[in-house]
């Protein structure tokens, strides 16, 4: 069944590749999980109401968020590959110019009053989620370390061990560099990368895998 599972998802050529899938000793194909990364020191703590999907227009005002606009999808999975519905998805992100609404942010970057920065979406039928965004600007972390482009997550369901890691950007040179990143198994930061998603430069995909407690 799991293999069939597996054929259908292959069959779909809705995923690029097969990546993320190991053979198991016994025959039966499982996922695997997707790397944990450090929440970091940005995580949300000023209250918003608007936490929906759209992070380009925050609820009540006329503007929109500065940058380019690009859209995440992906799915939620447990290890065996069945889809999770009704996981709480959560994201928080620098703006375009890389800095973070937050106050404890060194970043002298500039804010942006138009972009929401932080969103919170239930998984849905067949574990599907997404978000509309603008690509987050890299910043500087310390001496001689540029963090590339990325989005934080935070994948919970009851059942389920919580989840936090971030999302990264193929293509992007700083990948190369950056500290968090290079201290993953080349594997791993597979899973980390999202992947472009039918050759368009503005949408992402993001299979996220988590494990049953
Ligand atoms: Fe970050």
């Amino acid at each position: 069944m799991v293999n069939q599972k597996r054929r259908s998802f292959i069959a779909s050529g809705f995923f690029s590749g097969i990546a993320g899938w190991v053979q198991a000793s016994g025959g039966t194909a499982e996922m695997q999980e997707t790397p944990g990364e450090i929440e970091g020191p940005f995580y949300p703590i000023t209250p918003q109401k608007d936490k929906d999907f759209d992070l380009t227009r925050i609820a009540g005002q006329d503007g929109a968020a500065r940058g380019t606009v690009i859209w995440i999808t992906g799915e939620v999975f447990d290890s065996m590959g069945d889809p999770i519905e009704g996981a709480s998805v959560e994201i928080w992100q620098a703006n375009a110019e890389g800095r973070y609404h937050h106050p404890h942010d060194p970043n002298p970057a500039p804010l942006d009053q138009y972009f929401q920065g932080w969103a919170i979406v239930p998984s849905g039928s067949k574990g599907a989620f997404r978000f509309r965004t603008v690509m987050p600007g890299s910043y500087p972390a310390g001496p001689g370390w540029e963090r590339p482009p990325h989005i934080h997550f935070k994948v919970m369901k009851r059942g389920f061990v919580e989840l936090v890691t971030q999302m990264y950007f193929p293509g992007q040179s700083l990948n190369e560099t950056d500290r968090l990143l290079q201290r993953k198994e080349p594997a791993e930061q597979k899973l980390m990368i999202a992947e472009v998603l039918r050759d368009k430069h503005d949408s992402f995909h993001y299979r996220i895998v988590i494990e049953r407690a």
